[in-house]
């Protein structure tokens, strides 16, 4: 058995003549944390979909475990069970609670009864620690609140790995704070995750990897004390000395 839990192989996806995703290739062990970072307009959002088979890749492998998921024939819905994904802009069902959110999920993706779902609904919105929101719909609900709602979803049912895609670039800085903090938490608790993210401080203590990518492709990968005393390539730097005059100005 190996304990790769994602890969990526030669991935790539175009949109008409634009390479959003070319040759990406990723190794995604149990209880890694990784993050990608770069430019706007880069990429990363289609590859983390394409990881997730949310956007079919046009060419490569995506692999959750050992089984090949961009083969015909896959039983999409079943593979996406086990993958958690967490949006950029939060999608919560405006009608429902944010127990009927998390419950949602857990009865349509896994057919959990009623009695189960709920149970592990609570579970869920206790980790995240916003239990005394679970009866409250989302626009009674700040952002940060929302996005650990969204948080709640993914992890509720389990999956081997949680795919998070800018979960705080929506928020200010103090709802961030907010949510960096759950994501503390399930660093801290051995979750794999992938993580499209632009918030160095918690990259520097969370990440085992910095993936730096540019233009629809990995320029080059390192662990945070690389990035930080100083990347290889000349996008790299640029873009580090950008973020952190931004963060610091914060
Ligand atoms: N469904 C789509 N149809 C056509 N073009 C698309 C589609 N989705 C993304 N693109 C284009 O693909 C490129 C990569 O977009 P993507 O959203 O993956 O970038 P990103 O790195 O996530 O950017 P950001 O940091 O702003 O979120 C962009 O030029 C974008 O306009
Ligand atoms: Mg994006």
């Amino acid at each position: 058995m190996t304990d790769i839990v994602m890969e990526a192989r030669n991935v790539y996806k175009n949109y008409g003549k634009l390479e959003a995703v070319r040759n990406v290739s990723m190794q995604i062990r149990k209880g890694d944390i990784k993050l990608i970072f770069g430019p706007s307009g880069s990429g990363k959002s289609t590859f983390l979909r394409c990881m997730a088979m949310l956007t079919m890749p046009d060419k490569g492998e995506i692999y959750l475990g050992e089984q090949c998921l961009t083969k015909p024939g896959v039983d999409l819905n079943k593979a996406r069970a086990r993958i958690g994904f967490v949006f950029q802009h939060i999608y919560l069902f405006r009608h429902l609670t944010a127990l009927g959110n998390v419950e949602l999920a857990l009865r349509q993706v896994l057919k959990l009864p009623k009695e189960e779902a709920r149970a592990r609904a609570l579970a869920a919105l206790k980790e995240v620690k916003v239990t005394e929101c679970m009866n409250k719909y989302p626009n009674q609900m700040s952002g940060g609140q929302q996005q650990r709602i969204g948080i709640a979803r993914a992890i509720a049912r389990n999956p081997d790995i949680i795919l998070l895609d800018e979960p705080t670039s929506a928020l200010d800085p103090e709802l961030t704070g907010e949510v960096i903090d759950t994501l503390r938490d399930l660093a801290k608790e051995g979750t794999t995750m992938l993580i499209v993210s632009h918030e160095m401080p918690f990259a520097r203590e969370v990440a085992e990897e910095m993936i730096f990518y540019d233009e629809g492709s990995i320029v080059e990968t390192g662990t945070p004390v690389h990035f930080f005393n100083g990347p290889h390539s000349e996008r790299a730097k640029k873009f580090m000395t950008r973020i952190i005059n931004r963060t610091t100005r914060e």
